[in-house]
């Protein structure tokens, strides 16, 4: 499937179903087989970045949807982040990248605690949903091989504020305000 095919057939199914949770199941098995037979060139690896790893938007900045491919180098990794609560989902098109999801425990000023569920696998063409709600849509990802891995972001509205939880010595996280960059 190439890259176009993919966005009119996600731009399609978005003027169908409303509700973003059946959207993402509806558009879930195209990434999939998007994962496993697509056009992008990821033999050309970028490795200039204005963060940790290099974000690149495949889709026009006016649809109303973002698909993004994501280069991760050796051992790199993305700190925890939530998604603004935008309906979304991750897979790997080369390569394998680590993802954890966290869970909201509790908060104290400005100050969260967050709870780490099992650190998934995810190779090529398997598929990981983001979803609103403090148990969903936290997570990081990472790179632990030695060669470059290459991510599909979708998200169902297009993110532009998140935000990115860094440890403290208390054993919580301080959230920081971030605006989605692009490469
Ligand atoms: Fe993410």
């Amino acid at each position: 499937m190439n890259r176009e095919t993919l966005i009119r057939y996600i731009r399609g199914r978005k003027a169908f179903y409303s509700d973003p949770t059946q959207l993402l199941h509806a558009v879930t098995p195209a990434l999939a087989r998007f994962a496993q037979h697509h056009d992008l060139d990821t033999a050309i690896l970028p490795t200039i970045s204005k963060g940790l790893y290099v974000r690149q938007r495949l889709t026009a900045p006016d649809e109303d949807f973002q698909l993004i491919a994501a280069f991760w180098g050796p051992q790199s990794a993305a700190p925890i982040h939530d998604h603004d609560e935008v309906t979304g989902a991750v897979t790997a098109l080369q390569g394998t990248v680590s993802e954890t999801k966290f869970a909201l425990k509790g908060s104290e000023k400005n100050i969260v605690f967050l709870e780490a569920s099992e650190t998934e696998t995810l190779g090529i063409g398997q598929v990981s949903p983001i979803y609103p709600g403090e148990a969903l849509q936290r997570h990081d990802m990472r790179n632990n091989s030695e060669t470059w891995a290459v991510t599909l972001h979708l998200y169902l509205t297009p993110l532009v504020q998140f935000r990115i939880y860094v440890p403290n010595e208390e054993g919580g996280y301080s959230s920081l305000p971030r605006t989605l960059w692009f490469d």
